[in-house]
């Protein structure tokens, strides 16, 4: 079977990491293009940078944009460390990013890989949404995006309640991907509630797993702290879910196509996703929104790209 062909747009984050991990394992990589978001920009592309090292590819790394396109926003380092990765001290890579902005790598790459490329969005969308204006005709290039974001009935994990981080963190971004994008398909914090790893798998992998489930074991210590003291079920992993879904379409079970958008204005609801669920709008739907996968099969792909193979993993 030939291999998918991954664009990453992402703020690694302990969970964008896991998905990192992943892409690298079960397919074919062209690059990395990195927004703030978790962190500041400086620790997103220097933690991307460690990620290639530790996964030993020579993956290209962009740094993108280090502020959202409207409003600031406070990142979230209180979950992922103030560095983003669990603030282990970790060597800095010698690499570095490369010259060109990520907004543009996008648009080279969608050319240059056109109708081969999975896009998938795990951070705040102001790289991608800056690609779109830079290239409207981006959609028709790629083969399929999928995103992480949103809260799908307005259980979101920010302080502003409804909204859900990547898009709480830059509205705009995200109002511009999902008024522009004609079909998407949506991986929402509240599938990720559903799909937590349990912590005793999660344990299990880190102890099976060879010198990638080390690092990650070691940069996941802090957020692992914070799921449990948040009384979940297990680790909230959401971009690694993304992930999943990204490499096997075929494992989701439950999906529902709607028109979602994102709230702009309103007092409350800044960054929240707004579902048609009853399709009442006349919009066509722009989202497939992802509700069940497989969980076990989700829990294979993590654990072949931490290096512990479980007997029902893929490949
Ligand atoms: C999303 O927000 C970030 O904190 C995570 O990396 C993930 O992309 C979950 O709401
Ligand atoms: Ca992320």
């Amino acid at each position: 079977m030939t291999k998918s062909r991954l664009l990453i747009d992402t703020d690694p984050g302990v969970d964008d990491a896991l998905a990192i991990l992943m892409a690298h394992a079960h397919a074919d990589v062209v690059g990395l293009s990195i927004a703030a978001g978790n962190v500041g920009l400086g620790h997103t592309v220097g933690n991307a940078l460690k990620l290639v090292d530790v996964i030993g590819a020579q993956t290209p790394v962009f740094a993108g944009c280090p502020v959202p396109l409207v409003l600031p926003a406070a990142d979230a380092g209180f979950v992922h460390g103030v560095d983003g990765f669990g603030d282990v001290g970790y060597l800095p890579s010698a690499r570095q990013a490369a010259a060109e902005h990520a907004a543009n790598a996008i648009v080279r790459l969608a050319r240059e890989h056109a109708g081969r490329l999975t896009l998938i969005a795990l951070g705040p969308l102001t790289n991608l949404a800056l690609a779109l204006r830079l290239d409207p005709e981006l959609p028709s290039r790629v083969a399929r995006l999928v995103v992480m974001g949103g809260a799908v009935t307005g259980r979101g994990n920010t302080h502003l309640v409804p909204a859900e981080f990547n898009t709480g963190f830059d509205p705009e971004a995200a109002h511009i991907v999902f008024s522009g994008w004609p079909q998407f398909d949506l991986v929402d914090w509240e599938a990720c509630v559903r799909h937590a790893i349990p912590f005793a798998s999660f344990d299990r992998m880190l102890a099976a797993g060879d010198a990638r489930a080390q690092f990650y074991a070691a940069i996941s210590r802090k957020a692992r702290a914070f799921n449990e003291s948040h009384e979940r079920a297990g680790m909230i992993i959401a971009d690694a879910l993304a992930m999943a879904v990204a490499l096997e379409p075929g494992i989701v079970t439950r999906a529902e196509r709607h028109h979602v958008g994102v709230e702009l204005a309103g007092a409350l609801t800044r960054g929240a996703t707004v579902v048609d669920w009853e399709d009442r709008l006349g919009r066509p739907a722009n989202a497939r929104i992802v509700l069940e996968v497989e969980q076990a099969h989700f829990e294979a792909l993590a654990a072949a790209a931490l290096g512990a193979h479980k007997s029902d993993a893929p490949g």
